[in-house]
């Protein structure tokens, strides 16, 4: 039958699906929205099954792979799968990596919602986590086991920003067989590269820097050949894929990435320094700053720069602090982090739900405790900014 002899029902089905004209080297990457690819017989599904073609969206597509390759270049890990959060890449990895009897050792400064996972899911089947005061290698040690099966960390903690021995821990999990997997979103690989010195699994929540504008949810998976084509077939069973329009979005972010990470590097160490000398503010934690308990480790480790977060102690008046934020006229307080624009959050907020508020103080999070989010602002005018909300807290 032609295609002219089609009733319209069916014509509407296939009309306008091919181009007119030949479509040659675009500039940016078409986004391949199709979930599927015509198969043409069973030897090509052969080849598609077998990874030699897309065929289905989950399992491949193109622009999540292209995400994948740019991740795996600037981490310089052999394979990324990219995965539809964070909290995909980080359940994918561990739901895949542990079985029932495993321990995990975990640092205690870590996303709360990784707590979470540990805590509410993993303890389900049964499998026991440590955590520890990673900024303490003997407490590491201490808590190593011989059933230890990975160590779990993040290099820049939240939010005291603590730094953590990166290349030590590893020998350390080494040791006893353990795989490192560090969560190196703070960080990103402009500031480190966690794989370089020694973890085995690279994840990050692509929702904040890689993506820097607030406007994806996204998150990967970084490792060696053999690692990825383990998590692999796990990842595909839970289903976090990244859908391609996200993906598209994200390889463009990706390509002005080190600008506007080097830009909020720069931004957070100034801020830094003008809050440090701020009479209204009793300290700063970032670790560029001389008084930072990590500093040299710090240097060492990150000395491109050591992130865009940043946290400073004011007084512990939850009015006042209440008052700052109104008073802040650029800086806006968000519910994440990375993006082009300076935000702010509130850690007491934030862990309440995790820990009590004796154990919120215990760690640090106190009432006055604000974290920074450094974007790519002026300088000048973030300080100012900064500055003038900081009258709030004139004594009279
Ligand atoms: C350090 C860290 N890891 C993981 C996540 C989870 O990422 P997502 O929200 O993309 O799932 C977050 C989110 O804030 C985070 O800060």
């Amino acid at each position: 039958m032609k295609s002219t002899e089609l009733t319209r029902e069916t014509k509407i089905l296939y009309a306008g699906s091919e181009s007119k004209l030949p479509i040659e080297n675009p500039e940016t990457p078409p986004i391949y929205h199709s979930t599927a690819n015509i198969i043409r017989d069973m030897d090509d599904y052969d080849v598609a099954s077998t990874g030699g073609k897309y065929y289905y969206c989950r399992t491949a597509n193109p622009n999540r792979d292209g995400v994948a390759e740019a991740v795996s270049y600037l981490e310089k890990g052999e394979q990324s799968l990219v995965c539809s959060s964070g909290m995909a890449a980080i359940s994918s990895t561990l739901l895949s990596l542990i079985k029932p009897g495993d321990h995990i050792l975990a640092s205690r400064s870590i996303y709360g919602e990784t707590i979470e996972l540990f805590d509410n899911i993993l303890k389900k089947f049964n499998v026991e986590v440590t955590y520890s005061d990673f900024t303490n290698l003997d407490n590491v040690q201490a808590d190593l086991k011989p059933n230890t099966k990975i160590v779990y960390t993040e290099i820049i903690a939240n939010p005291l920003i603590e730094v953590v021995d990166i290349g030590s821990l590893s020998k350390l999990a080494h040791r006893v067989g353990a795989l490192v997997v560090v969560d190196s979103t703070f960080t990103t690989p402009f500031a480190i590269r966690p794989l370089e010195h020694g973890a085995d699994i690279v994840i990050h929540s692509l929702t904040k820097y890689f993506g820097g504008h607030s406007d994806i949810t996204a998150g990967s998976i970084t490792s060696s050949n053999e690692m990825i084509k383990k998590i692999y077939s796990d990842y595909l069973l839970f289903g976090g894929c990244l859908d391609p329009n996200s993906s598209w979005l994200m390889l463009r972010s990706i390509r002005t990435m080190e600008m506007r990470v080097t830009k909020q590097f720069e931004n957070a160490k100034k801020i830094a320094e003008a809050l440090a000398k701020d009479p209204h503010v009793r300290y700063v934690n970032y670790p560029t700053l001389t008084n930072h308990p990590q500093h040299e480790l710090a240097m060492k480790l990150m000395p491109k720069g050591c992130g865009a977060m940043l946290s400073f102690r004011v007084e512990d008046d939850r009015d006042k602090v209440n008052a700052f934020m109104h008073k802040l006229n650029l800086v806006k307080y968000l519910g994440t982090l990375g993006g082009y624009r300076t935000s702010i959050a509130h850690p007491a907020t934030a862990f309440r739900n995790e820990f009590t508020p004796e154990k919120l103080k215990e760690m640090g999070m106190e009432e006055g405790l604000i974290r920074i989010s450094a974007g790519a602002e002026a300088i000048e005018d973030l300080i100012s900014d900064f500055k003038q909300a900081l009258t709030v807290f004139d004594t009279v």
